[in-house]
């Protein structure tokens, strides 16, 4: 067995474990002594009907929508495929969006645990960089950042079944950590049955649907009214909104767009 070393956001090609980082209090944070039972931790794992549907753009704005309500809230990516080495750091655009959207910084390597270079299905940049993604040194990133803020949304990797390794899969993020769900509906043709494909792998694995978002992929999808009411019809959790398609429209300005799940 093998697990990959973690520094500074990075795999290096030594094997050994997960280094935590240090926690140190930064701006913005929270203790959970001072938190009231309204501002108890929670937090959502993000899927998508596909990969590039907007799971990111969407939890951008899921984080400020928590914001404009007064939480410390933050996103994480626990895997990620493509990514640019620059000097010491590897970066990866989703791990870099996300730290924007925060409420505060808490750096690469817990936001991206497994920040791999290789942009492919993540079973296969893993192989190739001999990394072995384990929940485990998922779970480790999430516990540090629950003590630091009071909402947090996980997003996954490519859509909901998108291997991780041999046995598990993008859903096994949120079985791992016990998340609801929200999936987001990239509004394109074929959306409704991606969607309910989706909605019914996630009941299948036993998780919850707390919520699912509509996103406009395009200036205009025909007939997209009739394709969010026959969602709408047919999934059992609530639409949290529809986010319309504002190319370089800042996450903060679409949060009125979207109501974080009851
Ligand atoms: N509503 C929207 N308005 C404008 N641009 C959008 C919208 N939704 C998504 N995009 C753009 O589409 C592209 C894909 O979206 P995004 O990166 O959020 O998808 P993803 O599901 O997170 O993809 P991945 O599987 O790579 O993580 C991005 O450039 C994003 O900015
Ligand atoms: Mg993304």
């Amino acid at each position: 067995m093998f697990q990959s070393t973690l520094v500074a956001g990075r795999h290096s090609a030594e094997r050994g474990t997960i280094l935590p980082r240090m926690i140190t209090p930064l701006e913005g944070e929270v203790s959970k002594q001072n938190r009231s039972s309204t501002k108890a931790f929670r937090a959502w794992f993000v899927t998508g009907t596909d990969t590039g549907v907007g799971k990111t753009f969407a939890t951008c704005v899921l984080i400020h929508a928590a914001r404009a309500q007064g939480f410390a809230a933050l996103g994480m990516k626990p895997v990620a495929a493509g990514a640019e080495q620059t000097g010491g750091e590897r970066l990866n655009e989703d791990t870099l969006r996300l730290r924007a959207a925060g409420s505060f910084d808490p750096g690469p390597e817990l936001i991206t645990p497994y920040c791999l270079r290789t942009p492919a299905s993540p079973h296969i940049a893993a192989e190739k960089e001999s990394v072995r993604i384990e929940p485990q040194g998922i779970r480790q990133a999430f516990d540090a950042l629950q003590q630091r803020c009071e909402r947090l949304f996980v997003e996954g990797v490519g859509g909901l079944l998108a291997p991780l390794g041999e046995r598990i899969d993008a859903s096994s993020i949120a079985r791992e950590l016990g998340l609801p769900v929200i999936l987001v509906t990239g509004l394109r043709l074929g959306c409704i049955n991606h969607t309910l494909l989706t909605a019914e792998a996630i009941a299948a694995r036993g998780l919850y649907l707390a919520g699912w978002i509509a996103n406009a992929l395009g200036p205009e999808m025909p007939h997209q009214r009739q394709n969010i009411d026959a969602l709408r019809q047919r999934i059992d959790a609530p639409l949290l909104g529809t986010l319309p398609h504002t190319p370089g429209t800042a996450p903060a300005a679409l949060a009125h767009f979207i109501s974080l799940p009851s």
